[in-house]
Formats: C-alpha cells, sequence, structure tokens
C-alpha cells in the first residue's frame, strides 16, 4: 500500500506558537489556558498533567487562585482581557498574529464607519473573537442564504460595507459569497480576505490528494472546525474518507484491498499522532 501524507498536515504556525507558549508556561505555577489552548485531546491532557488547567466560563477567571492566564491562538472577545486582569491574573497573549490582524482591520473599519460584515460560523470563538472587535456595528454571514437575505433586508442602511473572513473559512465558499456582494450590492465593498494561507494551502493539498487516492484518513479533534472542512473537502472527492482523532479511532481493516491511501490532519494535530497513523497504515 502506498502511503501519501500531506506535507502541510498537523500544526500551522499559529498553533505550534500557542502550543510552545503554553509548555514554556507550565514551568510556572498556578497556569490557566482560557479554553482549551487547541481542539485536541491529547495535547489538552498532557498540558494537564504538567499543571495547566483549563478555565471555560468568565466565572472561573474570577475564582481560579491568580496566576496566569493563557490566550489561544484564536484568540478572545475584547472585554475578557478586562476581566482576566481585574480577576488579577497575568495575560500571556498566544493569539496568532493572523487574527489579531483582523482584529486591527475590523477596529479601523469601524472606527471609520464601516458595516463589518464576517463571513464565517458565528458559534466558533474566533468568529466571536473577531465580532467583538466591532461592537453592533456587524454581521457573521454564513452561507449563500443568510448573504442574499442581509443585502435584501438589512444592507441598505449601511453605506460602506468591510468584508473579512474567519481565517479557517474554505476559499471557494467565500469567494462565493463575495461574488453575491460584489453582484447584489449597491455598497462601497470593501473585500479582505482574511483566510489564512495555512488552511488555503492545507485544503488545495488535501483535495488533491484525495482525488488520486483511494482510501483518505483526515485527523483531528472531532471540534477543530478547520479539521471538519477538511474531511468535507476529501470525501466530495473520495468517498471512503475517515476522520479520526487519533490511530485507535481507526478499523485499519477497512483500508484492505486500498493501492493508495491519503492522511492529512487538522491545524491542531500533532505530528506524534500523524505518525503514528502513517506507520499503521503500512504494518
Ligand atoms: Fe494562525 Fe492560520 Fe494557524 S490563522 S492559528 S496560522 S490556521
Amino acid at each position: 500500500m502506498e502511503v501519501i501524507t500531506a506535507k502541510t498536515a498537523g500544526f500551522c504556525f499559529g498553533v505550534k506558537r500557542a502550543v510552545d507558549m503554553v509548555y514554556k508556561e507550565s514551568e510556572e505555577e498556578r497556569v490557566y489556558t482560557y479554553g482549551p489552548i487547541i481542539h485536541n485531546e491529547e495535547v489538552v491532557k498532557d498540558l494537564e498533567k504538567k499543571g495547566v488547567n483549563v478555565l471555560c466560563s468568565e466565572e472561573d477567571i474570577k475564582a481560579a487562585p491568580r496566576g496566569t492566564v493563557i490566550i489561544r491562538a484564536h484568540g478572545i472577545e475584547e472585554p475578557v482581557y478586562g476581566l482576566i486582569e481585574n480577576a488579577g491574573h497575568r495575560i500571556v497573549d498566544a493569539t496568532c498574529p493572523f487574527v489579531l490582524k483582523i482584529h486591527n482591520i475590523v477596529k479601523e473599519a469601524s472606527q471609520r464607519g464601516e458595516f463589518i460584515v464576517i463571513i464565517g460560523d458565528k458559534n466558533h470563538p474566533e468568529v466571536q473573537g473577531i465580532q467583538s472587535c466591532a461592537k453592533d456595528n456587524s454581521i457573521v454571514i454564513a452561507d449563500k442564504e443568510e448573504a442574499e437575505f442581509f443585502l435584501e433586508n438589512k444592507a441598505k442602511q449601511y453605506e460602506k460595507l468591510c468584508v473579512v473572513s474567519q481565517t479557517t473559512y474554505n476559499y471557494n465558499k467565500f469567494q462565493e459569497l463575495v461574488e453575491i456582494f460584489q453582484k447584489n450590492s449597491y455598497h462601497i465593498v470593501n473585500v479582505l480576505n482574511t483566510i489564512c494561507n495555512a488552511t488555503e494551502e492545507r485544503q488545495k493539498e488535501a483535495a488533491q490528494i484525495a482525488a488520486n487516492v483511494d482510501a483518505m484518513i483526515v485527523i483531528g479533534g472531532k471540534n477543530s472546525s478547520n479539521t471538519q472542512k477538511l474531511y468535507e473537502i476529501c470525501k466530495s472527492r473520495c468517498s471512503n474518507t475517515y476522520f479520526i482523532q487519533t490511530a485507535a479511532d481507526l478499523d485499519f481493516a477497512l483500508l484492505e484491498g486500498a493501492d493508495k491511501v491519503g492522511i492529512t490532519a487538522g491545524a491542531s494535530t500533532p505530528n506524534k499522532i500523524i505518525e503514528e497513523v502513517q506507520t499503521r497504515c503500512q504494518i
């Protein structure tokens, strides 16, 4: 069996930076992350063993004994910084610089009076963080229907729109929505493609591999939105696509008869897990 592992599989720059920051800080006393540092249970468990606890809510921030709170790669909502500081904690900000760039774009566009359209998933913490920089002057749009509804019913009251994207959004879907805005809107539309290259490259390589293999394995946390999107892309090109968190989740008997197997992994998947799956495929 030939196994093709995507070169772009695994930790992206921002996640690697955030995880390294937490491991470095874990040598100190009382270290917390606000939410799991990445969407990967294995990494979170390992950090727990080193004494890094996860704070899940504003109540947790207030109740936790003073320590260091590390902000995740996809960032937080603006008011939470104040909350952490007021509770007496030290902040170590591991927000990915690409996400911080979107925060700045949104803040500046908002100050210029532009209405902010964020293309993405409104329930994702990254999007909530971005939206918090625009205050009430924004909307999150996830698909064609929502874009059309907004343009027909709500957009008229705004003169200028600034369109940005969640970093992990699918590039083709983003382009599709941007076209709707450009064709159907009388506004001045300022479009900023803020999809991270790491995501785009990972998606393109995954699509290319999936189209040329008999089975495709996508590794990543079940809650990871970028892994979920990778899975959708691969599944549409290779019906034998499997979404797993670790090697233990896959029945390798399913791969029998496959001449070529492809492997990719989301941005939160440690190399160790990718290597394990690769080795199991080759046994
Ligand atoms: Fe940053 Fe891109 Fe990763 S935005 S966290 S480098 S997917």
